[in-house]
């Protein structure tokens, strides 16, 4: 018996909630921090820094570089104050926090959630700790914003910095500038593509195979040592029911790889095809024991009989 399968179409959905990227680069054009001073107990004012850059690694440590001499308080010899007496010259600050990148990429495409992360800011040699309760967008499959969700307030004692304020008050003749500063950031991470062992493929991009059947349950004895077909029932791999159409590594109740977790696959004829041909060389690093079909006829049959039995 021939069965032709059909192109499987793939809600773009399945893709956008289903795929983590390892790691993320701070986007400087559409990121922003600042932090408001209050002097002489009424003017308020905003500084922001205009250069920053970063980084969120696969384990959520997100590490972001601020270039201190980027100061803009919209006065330049207020910026070279700022530079000279209160960062003395340092030349970056950092700022390192954790993630939770699991409950991030869990967020589908406009959705939010706010977490807490527990951040320390390196300045002029002194480590401040505070804890900041965050709120992230997912503003498409390949990036994020995440920005503060209320103000953090940091000293200028604990930041180390007091002097330096006493020597600006000194030297714009003010007779107070508050301690305690106000500090808001917005920042936006693209996903590092470069991680992507398998692009999404578009449901046009699905070519149709032919395959037989009943020569492809043959097949599927190899498979058997370690799959089975009934929903839920993983064994040393997971359960491969309903698998042609769906987003790799995602089945609820099965330990994946990371790699094959993350490989930001839908499995369909196309993939599967050149998964099943080469599975150590489609998706580096996963875990499936089997050195792959040789056969093209094999691939095509076991994926006719994969999509039959998925179908009955
Ligand atoms: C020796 C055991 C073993 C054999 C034999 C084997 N697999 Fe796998 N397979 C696994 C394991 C383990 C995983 C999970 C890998 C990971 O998490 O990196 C897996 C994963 C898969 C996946 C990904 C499933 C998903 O939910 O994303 C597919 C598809 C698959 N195997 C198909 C097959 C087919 C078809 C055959 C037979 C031609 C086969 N496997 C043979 C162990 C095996």
């Amino acid at each position: 018996m021939k069965l032709l399968l059909k192109a499987v179409t793939i809600a773009s959905a399945i893709v956008a909630t289903q795929t983590l990227a390892d790691s993320w680069t701070l986007a400087p054009e559409g990121s922003h921090l600042a932090y408001g001073t209050i002097k002489k107990d009424t003017v308020g004012e905003v500084n922001s820094f205009t250069i920053l850059s970063g980084h969120v690694g696969p384990d959520g440590k997100a590490e972001i570089e601020i270039d201190l001499s980027s100061v803009e308080t919209s006065v330049d010899i207020r910026n070279e104050r700022m530079i000279a007496h209160v960062f003395r010259n340092a030349g970056t600050a950092s700022l390192t926090a954790e993630f939770d990148m699991g409950e991030i990429s869990t967020l589908g495409v406009g959705q939010t959630t706010a977490i807490d992360v527990e951040a320390v800011l390196s300045l002029v040699g002194t480590n401040v700790e505070f804890d900041a309760e965050v709120f992230v967008v997912r503003l498409s499959e390949t990036s994020v914003m995440v920005s503060t969700n209320d103000m953090v307030f940091i000293s200028t004692e604990d930041a180390g910095v007091n002097a330096g304020v006493d020597r600006l008050m000194e030297l714009a003749n003010l007779p107070g500038i508050t301690r305690t500063v106000p500090v808001t950031a917005r920042l936006i991470f693209n996903a590092d593509s470069s991680q992507t062992s398998i692009a999404p493929v578009a449901p046009t991009a699905v070519a149709a195979v032919n395959g037989d059947v009943k020569a492809g349950k043959k097949v599927f004895r190899k498979c058997r040592a370690c799959h089975q077909l009934k929903q839920g029932l993983h064994e040393v791999g997971p359960s491969l029911h309903g698998v042609i159409g769906s987003a790799a590594g995602q089945t609820p109740g099965y330990g994946y790889s990371a790699p094959l977790r993350q490989s930001r696959t839908v499995w369909t004829t196309e993939t599967l095809a050149a998964f099943l041909a080469d599975p150590k060389g489609a998706i580096p690093g996963n875990r499936m024991q089997f050195s792959g079909l040789r056969n093209a006829k094999d691939i095509a049959d076991v994926i006719a009989y994969l999509q039959a039995e998925s179908q009955g």
